[in-house]
């Protein structure tokens, strides 16, 4: 098969991508006023479109595929999405990023479509800190939905939290207490600047070394980095089920192990979380037959991934806010 490589030798079994650019909440770091649609925007891929892209996808060796939005729950067909994904030959590994306002709902139709691994959102595990961030006091019914998948046997489920100075950044106690018998990875997250973003990153970002420090004292020890590993930086206790995470963009290194791809809800080929341009798949997604162009095409653009994101350097490029390009 021809899997795809880049010139830095990094290899891409897997394809983020977003199926909706809306999203019902407005955290404070994302989308501060709420998603508001641009009237003149393209609609988002259609199922049809969807196949076509993951077929192409899998060609080329991608076989683990997040499902990413905004927040991919608004989008009615979700489930015929999910299904449609798990039914491409070559995905071994479903996931899907989400704020879990649905879940406690939807978990079992999703399940049952073939979703096996969630990421969900819970910035504080205080319930007003969580609606100040959010805009929306759900958080019980969230972590209810949380426990409803570990007690489902979902075989992946992890948590994110971004870490805001003076806003969330003294709650480890508590998600000690959360960790000790729930087998979850928690993932602290540093805020990343986005162009919508500025004043807010520099009031609130906060170091994670900070609180790796924490982690050390606290008897938690890092584990070896797996060569297939995502962006976090991992810790486990033996008096914990759960495990910690540390996802650090700024950290020298971080894109060394990168190993994943992009696709915007309008079918945008994204090399990078920052990438300042994305080339439009849509076209060659209107026929069955277009297949082969595809699978060139996006093999064509890997050259033109660039080794790093440029965020050391204070360029954010042009994306305004996280939930244009799926987190
Ligand atoms: P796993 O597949 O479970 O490893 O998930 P993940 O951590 O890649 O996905 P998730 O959607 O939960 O994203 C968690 C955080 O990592 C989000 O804040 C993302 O924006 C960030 N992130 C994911 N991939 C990248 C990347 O390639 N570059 C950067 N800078 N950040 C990323
Ligand atoms: N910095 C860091 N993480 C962010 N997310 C959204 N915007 C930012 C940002 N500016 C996170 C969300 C979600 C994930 C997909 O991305 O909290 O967990
Ligand atoms: Fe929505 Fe996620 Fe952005 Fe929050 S971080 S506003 S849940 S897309």
């Amino acid at each position: 098969m021809n899997v795809l490589s880049d010139r830095y030798g990094r290899h891409f079994p897997y394809l983020r991508l977003s199926i909706v650019p809306a999203c019902n909440f407005r955290c404070t770091y994302c989308l501060p006023n709420g998603y508001h649609a641009n009237p003149h925007a393209a609609a988002p891929l259609n199922l049809a479109e969807i196949a076509r892209l993951l077929r192409g996808f899998a060609a080329v060796g991608m076989h683990k595929l997040r499902i990413t939005g905004g927040e991919p729950s608004v989008r009615h067909d979700l489930s015929d999405i999910l299904r449609t994904a798990a039914g491409i030959p070559g995905v071994r590994k479903l996931a899907m990023t989400t704020n879990g306002t649905l879940l406690s709902r939807r978990l079992g139709e999703w399940m049952d479509a073939g979703l096996n691994a969630i990421n969900v959102s819970v910035d504080s595990l205080d319930r007003a800190s969580f609606a100040r961030i959010t805009g929306h006091d759900r958080l019980d019914d969230i972590l209810a939905g949380i426990d409803m998948a570990l007690a489902a046997g979902l075989a992946s489920v992890k948590l994110n939290a971004v870490l805001l100075r003076d806003v969330n950044d003294r709650e480890l106690p508590a998600w000690l207490d959360y960790l000790r018998d729930r087998p979850v990875g928690l993932r602290f997250i540093e805020l990343m600047q986005t162009g919508d973003s500025l004043a807010f990153f520099r009031e609130h970002h906060v170091r994670a070394e900070t609180l790796e420090t924490q982690l050390q004292e606290a008897g938690w020890e890092a584990l070896p980095r797996a060569a297939d590993a995502g962006p976090a930086r991992e810790y486990r206790h033996a008096d914990y089920a759960g495990r910690i995470g540390i996802i650090a963009p700024y950290s020298k290194d971080f894109c060394a192990g990168c190993n994943r791809l992009r696709v915007t809800a309008t079918g945008d080929l994204r090399l990078c979380l920052f990438g300042e341009f994305g080339i439009p798949l849509r076209p060659l997604l209107q026929d069955d037959n277009q297949l082969e162009d595809l699978v060139r095409a996006i093999g064509g653009q890997l050259v033109r991934k660039e080794q790093t994101h440029h965020l050391h350097e204070g360029r954010t490029g042009i994306t305004p806010h996280l939930a244009s390009t799926g987190g």
